[in-house]
């Protein structure tokens, strides 16, 4: 198995003896697009940007601050005491004549049959080295307003993959590692083979507060930065000085159906836009609200737990995790070729 997952099991495997790392990676099935935002704007109606949510049906646009776990029924994940709720924008492709359409969501390799969704992960270095969330927590990651590279190369926050072929190329570099595949930005050629978009969450906690007025200054990046799994053992600010479990969101785009160049713009420039209007992609962001059963995700994290291998969590098909779903509260077309993007 010659890719970064093979090796990080190998790894997972080497240090399971020696306290255990873990990280979950699982398929989590869209419940809703829609345009609510119960993070960035609760009880707005809609909200100003199209959204795809995946994960508990407890979700909706005032979500209460509690834990949700107890509120929801159901979730689109395989793990199904994960009742959180993960959201990210959309992707648009704006044709030559000025018209939109929303670029459908492919399903991860090696995840199954998922209904358009994300794959998840939870990462941490070692037993007890970890503190799982606890019920009511949210926050945001990226920054919806950034036009510009930050210019962290690898210790990038969020990112996306050029796939030159189908099959995913093997995915032979940790998310935001591969140098040749990997861009802060949009790529800008056609992609063969669609997109992987990569958001990577903060893994320090000031330890006091559920959230904070920008969903963000309660949690905070390791001293070197973000990065996927590597930044795991770094070493966080004294202002943040709990390591939470490191979330990973990846979601992959089948741009595949836009690469006609005659329906490009004429000077050249890449197509794509972000549902919330970012045309270069260094806006991508990701919200969170945890909503896991009881203690599990303590118990995942401290017993290496490796992609759906966990003794101590509970699975179910993809069959049941589809059939969870949640109405869409704001009505509108979405999914022609739109004149304008939803909100903008
Ligand atoms: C969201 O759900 C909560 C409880 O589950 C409920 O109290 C609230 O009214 C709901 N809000 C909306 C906008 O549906
Ligand atoms: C705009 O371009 C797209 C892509 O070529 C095409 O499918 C669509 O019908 C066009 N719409 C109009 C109004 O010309």
């Amino acid at each position: 198995m010659a890719s970064w997952l093979g090796l990080l099991a190998l790894t997972a495997v080497a240090q399971a003896q020696n306290g255990g790392s873990a990280m979950l990676r699982f398929g989590c099935s869209n419940i809703v697009i829609d345009r609510v935002d119960p993070l960035v704007d609760p009880g707005k109606i809609p909200s100003p940007h199209v959204h795809q949510i995946i994960g508990g049906d407890a979700f909706n646009a005032s979500m209460p601050v509690t834990d949700i776990a107890n509120l929801a029924k159901c979730t689109s994940c395989t793990f199904e005491e994960d009742f959180s709720n993960y959201w990210t924008a959309n992707v648009y492709f704006k044709a030559r004549n000025g018209t939109y359409k929303r670029v459908p969501i492919m399903v991860n390799d090696a995840i199954g049959a998922a209904n358009g969704g994300m794959t998840v992960y939870y990462s941490s270095p070692g037993k007890g080295q970890t503190t799982a969330f606890k019920p009511g927590f949210r926050m945001f990651s990226g920054d919806a307003m950034r036009r510009t590279p930050t210019n962290l190369g690898r210790r990038t926050q969020s990112c996306f993959r050029c796939y030159d072929g189908p099959n995913f190329q093997g995915n032979v570099n940790s998310p935001c590692f591969d140098s040749v595949r990997d861009t802060e930005g949009f790529p800008t050629k056609p992609c063969p083979g669609g997109w992987r978009s990569s958001v990577i969450f903060p893994i320090c906690w000031d330890g006091k507060h559920l959230d904070s007025p920008n969903h963000v200054d309660h949690v905070a990046h390791p001293v070197d930065g973000p990065a996927s799994f590597t930044s795991m053992g770094g070493k966080c600010p004294a202002s943040h000085p709990v390591k939470i479990p490191q979330i990973h969101l990846e979601i992959v785009w089948d741009t595949s159906k836009f690469n006609n160049k005659a329906d490009w713009p004429a000077d050249g420039s890449q197509p794509f836009v972000l549902s919330h209007g970012d045309t270069t992609g260094y806006g991508q962001h990701g919200d969170y609200v945890f909503g896991w059963k009881g203690d599990v995700l303590q118990k995942a994290m401290d017993n290496a737990c490796f992609a759906t291998n966990c003794k101590q969590l509970k699975s179910q098909n993809f069959n049941k995790a589809n059939a969870c779903t949640v109405k869409t509260v704001v009505k509108e077309n979405n999914d022609g070729w739109l004149d304008k993007l939803p909100g903008m």
